[in-house]
């Protein structure tokens, strides 16, 4: 990924040769940009006005590196990757006696005297060079990842009505104080249906909002305690923690799945060939009152908006429901529903 970007840089003399190619790949796909209504997976207005505003953004980002990532995340989000639900995010419950073994674990990690937490893991580039003190720390729960993995399939298999492939499971991650995380699309082609198993937190700890963009444009603030799942497309749906965490601890597990007929290989290529030709340069319009995005790798941030993330002026906060049960799901539309398959045979 890294090489092919730096062979895409135009300054470099021996890079104008396949950027040619990729133009003339682009047209031979018939791609147009900017690209039809029809083209925005799903095709709600809202979904369509929310990226073209950061297509829009990401065309006067200067930084090459930077503007090339940015039009990968955003045309795989916005355009190309399929949605399988129709908000793209859910909270759920976990399965009880999983949480409570894992909050067991996660209490021994973090009250051990000689070495509360093991080192940090090397996932969080970003955030480490900026922030050192703010990193991520890892417990360990040995042998517990294909449990947590096997046991939650069924889950994100009703949820994303599809059969499912689990990917990974990833944890127990152990938030600290001041510890942010910016806006997101997972990038790797394996993380597709996706959950954050939320298993504890400082209790004096202020709360801490999960961000994540639904398939109608909207921005939601997710609120979770021990034991509840969040359940999101997360290639799909951009998602992250743009507040800064106030408290000792938090802590969650990752669980990451992939449809059983999926091609991770086709992905990533067809998202480069779908980005315009003359994607390095600035646009002759102006358009007016639009923030600065700024992108990192795969991290979205806007520096002109409190927490760095202009959305958060106008979000809908949500913690789980007294009333929801286990096999029940809540998303954007407030309604609690049963989790359950629609096609038990196709799965
Ligand atoms: C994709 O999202 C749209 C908009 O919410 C929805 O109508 C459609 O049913 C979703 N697709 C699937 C497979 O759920
Ligand atoms: C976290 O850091 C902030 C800023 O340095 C500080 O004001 C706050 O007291 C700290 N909170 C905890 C729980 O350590």
């Amino acid at each position: 990924m890294l090489a092919l970007l730096f062979l895409l840089l135009p300054h470099l003399s021996s890079s104008q040769l396949d950027e040619n190619e990729r133009i003339a790949e682009y047209h031979k796909r018939q791609h147009k940009w900017p690209p039809a209504e029809a083209e925005f997976t799903p095709q709600t207005p809202g979904w369509r006005n929310l990226h073209t505003r950061r297509f829009q953004q990401i065309t006067r980002i200067e930084d090459g590196t930077a503007k090339y990532n940015g039009y990968m995340s955003t045309v795989h989000s916005a355009l190309l990757a399929p949605n399988f639900t129709e908000y793209g995010w859910a909270l759920t419950k976990g399965p009880s006696d999983l949480v409570e073994l894992l909050l067991a674990r996660l209490i021994t990690g973090i009250n051990r005297e000689d070495t509360p937490v093991e080192l940090p893991d090397a996932d969080q580039g970003d955030i480490r060079d900026e922030y050192p003190e703010e990193l991520p720390l890892m417990v360990s729960i040995y042998g517990l990842h294909q449990r947590v993995l096997d046991e939650l399939l069924p889950i994100h298999e009703a949820w994303s009505n599809t059969k499912l492939i689990g990917n990974n499971a990833y944890g127990l991650r152990v938030y600290r104080n001041q510890s942010n995380l910016q806006m997101h699309i997972d990038e790797s082609a394996t993380h597709i249906i996706s959950s954050i198993m939320h298993i504890g937190h400082d209790p004096d700890g202020e709360p801490w909002p999960l961000v994540i963009e639904d398939l109608h444009g909207n921005t939601h603030e997710v609120f979770l305690e021990t034991g509840d799942v969040l359940l999101y497309e997360s290639s799909k749906c951009f998602h992250g923690r743009p507040k800064r965490y106030n408290g000792k601890w938090y802590s969650s597990i990752f669980t990451h799945y992939y449809p059983a007929d999926w091609n991770p290989k086709r992905n990533e290529m067809n998202v480069h060939y779908r980005i315009p030709p003359g994607w390095h340069l600035q646009p002759e319009e102006v358009v007016e009152d639009l923030d600065e995005l700024i992108v990192t790798e795969t991290s979205f941030k806007e520096p002109g908006c409190e927490h760095e993330w202009c959305a958060l002026k106008k979000t809908t906060k949500w913690t789980m429901p007294q009333e929801l049960q286990h096999g029940q799901i809540i998303s954007s539309d407030g309604v609690i529903k049963p989790l359950v398959k629609e096609s038990e045979d196709e799965l």
